[in-house]
């Protein structure tokens, strides 16, 4: 048995509308707070957008102590007066490139220190951190590696403003992370459990499918190594991204692995496989809080070396692992 004072997700996407009442319980079990991604159709730009989708989100997960930890989309229009007011609504601003996801379209083309200058500054000065989708519109597995000098330029010319390296996929992300004192990471369950033989090694599996995409074996070791050690440059951010069935079995699958409502389980599971139970609530709940500087609701969530069959659906949506066995469950 094991037991972990607010775990904490720090990279969730809700959704909208009816996909939101069905997923945003299921995390709102298991996690005491989340961070809420942004990229809606329209993103997210405005106060008025950002109060009322939190409390869409508050709706939907009336039943739990879950607090929504919000989040803009980023635009470089953004000046230090609109971030001012801003702040007190959100927890951190989520920096896309242009078409490079799901619902990215209005993201930013050229990312470089000096044409996001002004909502750059203001954030750092506001102590607004700034998360990143960090990928390149190069060769896909090269488009990680390949976004890196973006994240020296952002940190170099900002070192007050805290970077978020979201969903790390690489080796090289990961040893960039040493190397200035203002990048931190978040890591996703899939990213620590598979790499691309599980997505297109065999037979396709469009669930598995996800930007970034998962990588190479020495990759997933070195995720492996910081995220069981719970070095404090990394914390737990599922990336959990849900689309319907018929978007995900489909010719042209959508990015995004659905893993919110198993993902506390299959952590405790990894952990438990490689003797590092005594650092998962380092990883899910309190580097973060160091790192994001806030202390979360209350709520403690027991688990149990009880087996747990993963679902085939949650309504129309297919979790990863459906229908295989976990070892452990939430049973408090
Ligand atoms: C995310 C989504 O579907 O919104 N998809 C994904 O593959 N991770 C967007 C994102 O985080 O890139
Ligand atoms: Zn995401």
């Amino acid at each position: 048995m094991i037991t972990i004072d607010s775990p904490l997700d720090m990279h969730l996407h809700l959704r909208d509308a009816n996909m939101l009442k069905i997923v945003a319980p299921l995390s709102a079990k298991s996690f005491s707070a989340a961070i809420i991604m942004p990229n809606l159709v329209p993103p997210i730009t405005t106060i008025e957008a950002v109060i009322s989708y939190k409390n869409r989100i508050l709706d939907a997960t009336s039943k739990y102590n879950f607090e929504p930890l919000m989040t803009l989309f980023f635009q470089d229009s953004y000046d230090f007066e609109f971030l001012q007011k801003a702040k007190k609504h959100i927890k951190a601003i989520k920096l896309y490139p242009q078409g490079i996801t799901t619902n990215s379209a209005n993201g930013i083309k050229s990312i470089d220190s000096k044409s996001l200058q002004m909502t750059l500054s203001a954030m750092s000065e506001l102590d607004i951190p700034l998360c990143v989708h960090g990928e390149s519109d190069g060769f896909v597995m090269d488009r990680e590696a390949e976004f890196l000098p973006i994240y020296e330029d952002l940190a170099t010319n900002f070192p007050k403003l805290k970077i978020i390296m979201e969903h790390i996929t690489t080796k090289q992300s990961v040893e960039l992370l040493n190397k200035y004192d203002n990048l931190f990471a978040t890591i996703t369950l899939h990213h620590l459990l598979i790499t691309l033989d599980d997505v297109a090694g065999g037979m396709l599996k469009p669930h598995l499918f996800c930007k970034p995409i998962a990588k190479r074996y020495e990759d997933r070791e070195a995720l492996l190594k910081v995220a069981l050690s719970a070095n404090e440059k990394v914390m737990f951010g599922s990336d959990s991204a849900p689309h319907p069935i018929d978007k995900k079995e489909s010719c042209g699958c959508a990015a995004g692995v659905f893993s919110a409502p198993i993902a506390l389980q299959a952590l405790a599971e990894l952990f438990e496989k490689h003797d590092a139970l005594e650092n998962l609530e380092k990883f899910v709940s309190l580097n973060a809080q160091k790192i994001y500087n806030f202390i979360p609701n209350k709520k403690r969530i027991t688990l149990k070396k009880i087996k747990f069959k993963v679902p085939s659906q949650y309504a129309d949506i297919v979790p990863i692992f459906a229908n295989s066995e976990l070892s452990w469950s939430i049973v408090a």
